[in-house]
Formats: structure tokens, sequence, C-alpha cells
């Protein structure tokens, strides 16, 4: 098995540690287009196989896409991160024609890929990615609800005083601050409420941090964050690689389901061999609904943007 990072920054290259130290692949490729940088952390990273125990053959390359060829998962996080009091929108102009780049590139040498996107705005960098590379829809998976089910865990943890691994939750709608829909209703702690534990205070507070986790980590670090960014990444491949079929929440391509069509938002799917498998109905109340299409709306006036660029 074969993987491509595209873009060797902090998510890139922690994201690519996560899939070697698993051994999901026996080749990994680390791709930017900065001289040197995925080549000298490709490096760093092989320094660590034999303290870590790991035989993922890790190779770095400047922008050629023929090392790439024949990849069966590429994960793109090619272009800026946030900046403290930026919002992921923000991004647009430029992320939308680097990552378009990358997947004309990526196409050209592996044909079959599953691609999964991480670049920002998320939602609509995955619709771009599949606009334009015309690949089924089942290929094109957006990780940001992957990370924001994480951090959503996380923040329940804090207040249940849990280990999150006891935690089934998850966040749905868009990867924006104001656009993502933390499930607390739908949330449990194995197979209890979690709204059975917790203040009505609470509650909307786990919520609200949740939602603004990206950014509170941004302000602190100066910085987009990276360890959940690029271990929900390696996530989504190892669910791809050994065909787990576990459920994570991605943006995907809804055609009727969730009472949309022609967007990719997030949505509980299964995750296995084929990319995305099956899209879960979750079955959400009369806020959450309204709620969604809020998102929905945010989400397609931000596709609408890709027109004017
Ligand atoms: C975040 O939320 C990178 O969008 C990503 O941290």
């Amino acid at each position: 098995m074969k993987v491509t990072v595209v873009g060797a920054g902090a998510v890139g290259a922690t994201c690519a540690d996560n899939i070697a130290r698993k051994e999901l692949c026996s080749e990994l490729v680390l791709l930017d287009i900065k001289e040197g940088i995925a080549e000298g952390k490709a490096q760093d990273m092989m320094q660590t196989a034999t303290l870590l125990g790991f035989d993922t053959k890790i190779t770095g390359s400047t922008n050629d896409y023929t090392k790439t060829a024949g990849s069966d998962v590429v994960v793109i996080t090619s272009g800026l991160p946030r900046k403290p009091g930026m919002t992921r929108e923000e991004l647009i102009g430029v992320n939308a024609g680097i990552v378009k780049g990358v997947c004309e590139n990526i196409l050209k040498h592996s044909p079959d890929a599953i691609i999964i996107v991480i670049s920002n705005p998320m939602d609509t960098m995955t619709y771009l990615a599949l606009k334009s590379t015309g690949l089924p829809k089942n290929k094109i998976i957006g990780m940001g609800g992957t990370l924001d089910s994480a951090r959503f865990k996380y923040q329940l943890s804090q207040h249940l005083g849990c280990s999150p691994s006891d935690l089934n939750a998850v966040v749905v709608g868009g990867h924006g601050d104001t656009t993502m829909i933390p499930l607390i209703s739908k949330a449990t702690w194995n197979s209890a409420p979690v709204t059975s534990f917790l203040s009505k205070e609470q509650q909307e507070k786990i919520v609200k941090d949740t939602m603004v986790g990206g950014a509170t980590l941004t302000a602190l670090i100066g910085t987009s964050a990276w360890y959940a960014p690029g271990a929900a990444g390696a996530a989504l491949v190892e669910s791809i690689l050994r065909d787990e079929k576990k459920l994570f929440t991605c943006c995907v391509s809804l055609e009727g389901e969730y009472g949309q069509n022609d967007i990719c938002i997030g949505v509980p799917v299964t995750i296995g061999k084929n990319g995305w498998e099956k899209i879960i109905d979750f079955e959400l109340n009369e806020e959450e609904k309204a709620a969604f299409e809020k998102s929905v709306a945010a989400v397609r006036s931000m596709n609408d943007v890709l027109a004017t660029l």
C-alpha cells in the first residue's frame, strides 16, 4: 500500500508521522512545494524508525508528483493555516488555487486514489476536489467532522471526569466556528445519555468550546493546531487501508441524504476500502435540523465564492 501526504507543514508531517508509526502502508511520500522541507522531515521521521519500530519507508519530494505515482490514498493538507483572529473561510482565495493544482497533479499519477481533504475552508475545498477531479463521490472525503468530534469528546470528558474513549459523540455540519453542530442530545457515556449528567449551563459551554476549539488553539499557539488534525487524517487512512468500516463524521457529497443535494458537508459515514461507504441517518431533531439547514446555507455561500475566483 502507498500513501501520499501533500503539504509537509505541521499538519501534514504529523499525519505522516502517525501513519508511519501505525505502519498503515509500506510506502509513504511526503510532498511539499518548498525546497527541501519534505525531504528533511521525511529523513527525520525515518531516523525514528528503529527507535519506534516501524518499517514504513518514508520519502520526501519537492513538488515532484512522479514520486507519488500509484498512491492508494492521498491526504491534502496544502495551503495557508489560520492566524489568530482569522476564520477558516478567509483562506479561500489562496487555498482554492493551491488545492485545485494539487488535485490535478495527484490525478495524473494516481487516478485511482482516495483523497482526504484537510485544507481549509475544508467543506469548500472538499467540494472543489470533487468537482475538479471528477472522481466518484465515495473517493473524496473531507476530514473536518472527525477532528471536531474528537474535540467534542475531549470537552465532554473534562466535564464528566471520564475517559474520552468511553464516549460516543459526533459533530455534524460544516467545519467552521459557527457552522459545526455538536449533537449533544445524541452523545452517550457508554450507553447513557451525557445530558443526564450535565447541567444546561455545562452542556452549553461544552458545545460552545467545541465549536471554537480550533480558534482557541490558534490564539494560544499563534497558528493552526496540528496534533489532532494530523491524527484525525491518519485515523481515516487507517479505516480505509484496514477496511475497518468505522463510523466517523466526514464531509461528503450529499445526493438527497439529510435533504440536501450538490454540497459536501459533515455527516456520519462509514469509512472502508472504497472510501466513504455509507451515510448514516442520525434522525436529527427539529432544532438540530434547523441548525443543519443554517450550516448548509453558510457552506453553500462559501462554495459560491469559488466561481468568482
Ligand atoms: C483545525 O480546526 C486545522 O481546521 C483545523 O484545527
